[in-house]
C-alpha cells in the first residue's frame, strides 16, 4: 500500500519470518495470486452491471448532499442523538464515533463537542433501555432519535421504535414525531417504509443494493457521524482512494486482494481464527465492526452454485495492550490455529509523558521520561515478535494517524476484502439466511401473524427435549 495511506505489512506472515511450517512462501503467494486477481477482474466486471453497490457509495454526491441537508437544521438543535438499530444498522455508527471523536465525548462540555451526545442502543435489554430513557427524560425535547432499519422488520428496532414513538407522542405531542424522530430505511419497501410514508415523515434512505453490514458509508453511518462533527466528506474521500486501490489488477498494488489472499490461504491451511488486535482505544470498535462483516458475510452452508458447504473463518477481537493480560498466553502457547491482524498507529493525536520522579525504584526507571505512546507501540512490537517466534503468522495494518481519510480507507479495505474472500470461498458474501431464520423464530415466539408453522415447530422441539439443568 502507498506510504501516505494505510499500509498492510505482511512480512511477518511469510516463511522467512514465521518458518516454513506456518509461513507462506513467495511461490505460494504467486500461485494463489493468479486466482485472486481473476476474482478481482470478475468483481470489477460485475460492478459495471450494478453489483457490489457499496463500492460506489464514495462517489455518490447526491447521497452526500442529502445527508448534509438532513444534518444542517438538526446539528445544533439537539443535545442528544439516539441511534436505534442493530447489527449493520449500529456497529458502524459506534465504530466511527469511537475512532474519530475523543474518548469520553459524551462527558465533554457542549463547547468541546462537535455535536450532540451520541447513544447507540443496539439491544433490547430492558434495564439498558429503561435507564437511558430515564437519563434522557428531562431533556426529551432536545433529543433526536434516528431509527435505522433497512428491512424495516427487525424486532429489536421495531420494539424500540414503538416505545419511543409513544413516549414522544405522550410527552411532547404529535408534532414531536416529525421533529424528534428521523427514520433511515429502505427507499421502497418494508414495514417501516409503509409507516413513514403513511405519516409523511422525512426520511433518509439505505441505498438500494447495499446490505446492512456494508452500509456504514451511507446515511446509515454518516448521519450520526456528521451530526457529531465528524467530517463525512473526508471519510468518503479516504474510502474512494482505497476503492481505487482495491480495483488494481496487480496483486502487490491491491491491498484488499492481498488481505483476502493471505487470510484465505491460511483458512485453507486450517488457521481459521482471525484475531484483530488494535493497539489503540480509538480503533477498538472498528474491530467489532470487522467481526460482524467477516462473520456474517463468510460463514455459510451453501455455495454460490447451490451445493452444500460448511465454510467461514471466525473473527475474534482483542485489544492491545489490555488483552495481552487475558488472551496472549493462549495465543502464544495454545493451538496454532490463528492469524493475527494487528492495527498499529504511527502518530497518536495525543501523548502522555511518564514523569521522572525522585525516589522511583530502580526497577521502574526504564519508564521514566518516555511516554504512553512509546510504551503501547513497544508492547505491540514485543507481542508480535513473541507470536512470530512461536510460529504464529501476524499481519499489521498501520495507520499513519487516525483521521477520517484513514478510517474511510480501512472500511473500504475490509469491505472489498470481504467480497473477494467470499468469492474465494465460493459463497455469497451478501446474504445472511441464518440470521433471518433466528428473526423468523423470534416473530413466531412473539406471536406475529404468518409464523404459526414456525411456532408449532419450536413448541414441538421444546416439548421433546429432555429437561436437563443443574
Ligand atoms: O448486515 C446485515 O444485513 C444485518 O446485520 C442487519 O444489519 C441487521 O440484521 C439489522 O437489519 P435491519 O437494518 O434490516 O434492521
Amino acid at each position: 500500500m502507498s506510504q501516505q495511506g494505510l499500509t498492510l505489512d505482511y512480512s511477518r506472515i511469510l516463511s522467512n519470518s514465521v518458518g516454513t511450517t506456518h509461513g507462506l512462501t513467495s511461490a505460494e503467494l504467486d500461485g494463489a495470486g493468479r486466482r485472486v486477481m481473476e476474482t478481482v477482474a470478475t468483481i470489477e466486471r460485475e460492478r459495471k452491471d450494478g453489483r457490489h453497490r457499496y463500492r460506489d457509495l464514495p462517489d455518490d454526491a447526491a447521497m452526500l448532499r442529502g445527508i448534509r441537508t438532513a444534518i444542517k437544521p438538526r446539528a445544533n438543535a439537539f443535545e442528544n442523538l439516539v441511534v436505534l438499530g442493530i447489527g449493520g444498522s449500529a456497529l458502524g455508527n459506534i465504530a466511527l464515533q469511537t475512532a474519530l471523536n475523543p474518548p469520553y465525548y459524551n462527558s465533554l462540555p457542549t463547547t468541546r463537542r462537535g455535536g450532540p451526545r451520541l447513544f447507540v442502543v443496539d439491544n433490547v435489554d430492558p434495564v439498558q433501555v429503561a435507564s437511558l430513557l430515564e437519563v434522557l427524560g428531562p431533556r426529551l425535547r432536545k433529543t433526536l432519535f434516528n431509527v435505522i432499519t433497512k428491512s424495516g422488520e427487525t424486532a429489536e428496532t421495531a420494539a424500540q421504535f414503538l416505545i419511543v414513538r409513544k413516549l414522544l407522542r405522550d410527552k411532547l405531542g404529535d408534532r414531536a414525531l416529525r421533529r424528534n424522530l428521523l427514520v433511515t430505511t429502505d427507499a421502497h419497501s418494508g414495514t417501516m417504509r409503509e409507516i413513514v410514508d403513511a405519516e409523511g415523515w422525512e426520511t433518509l434512505a439505505v441505498p438500494e443494493g447495499v446490505g446492512g453490514r456494508f452500509s456504514v458509508l451511507s446515511a446509515v453511518g454518516l448521519f450520526s457521524a456528521g451530526m457529531c462533527g465528524i467530517n463525512i466528506g473526508k471519510l468518503l474521500s479516504g474510502a474512494r482512494e482505497m476503492g481505487k486501490r482495491c480495483a488494481q489488477r496487480t496483486l502487490k498494488r491491491n491491498p484488499a486482494a492481498m488481505l483476502a489472499l493471505l487470510l484465505h490461504a491460511y483458512y485453507v491451511r486450517g488457521k481459521r481464527l482471525h484475531v484483530m488486535m488494535p493497539y489503540s482505544h480509538q480503533l477498538k470498535d472498528l474491530a467489532d465492526w470487522y467481526r460482524q462483516l467477516w462473520a456474517e458475510s463468510l460463514g455459510k452452508c451453501t455455495a454460490r452454485d447451490g451445493t452444500p458447504v460448511v465454510v467461514g473463518p471466525t473473527p475474534i477481537k482483542a485489544l492491545g495492550a489490555t488483552d495481552q493480560h487475558s488472551q496472549v498466553q493462549l495465543y502464544r502457547e495454545g493451538p496454532n490455529d490463528k492469524v493475527f491482524i494487528f492495527l498499529e498507529v504511527e502518530r497518536f493525536k495525543k501523548d502522555v509523558r511518564i514523569p521522572r520522579v525522585a525516589g522511583t525504584p530502580a526497577s521502574l526507571k526504564y519508564l521514566q521520561g518516555t511516554s504512553l505512546a512509546r510504551l503501547l507501540t513497544a508492547e505491540k512490537r514485543a507481542t508480535e515478535f513473541a507470536l512470530v517466534r512461536s510460529g504464529r503468522p501476524c499481519l499489521t495494518i498501520r495507520f499513519p494517524q487516525i483521521n477520517e481519510e484513514h478510517v474511510g480507507a480501512f472500511i473500504m479495505l475490509w469491505e472489498a476484502a470481504t467480497t473477494i474472500a467470499g468469492y474465494l470461498l465460493e459463497i455469497d458474501p451478501y446474504d445472511q439466511p441464518a440470521v433471518q431464520m433466528g428473526k423468523d423464530y423470534t416473530y413466531a415466539l412473539m406471536g406475529k401473524d404468518g409464523f404459526a408453522a414456525q411456532r408449532r415447530e419450536i413448541d414441538t422441539f421444546a416439548s421433546r427435549g429432555r429437561k436437563s439443568s443443574v
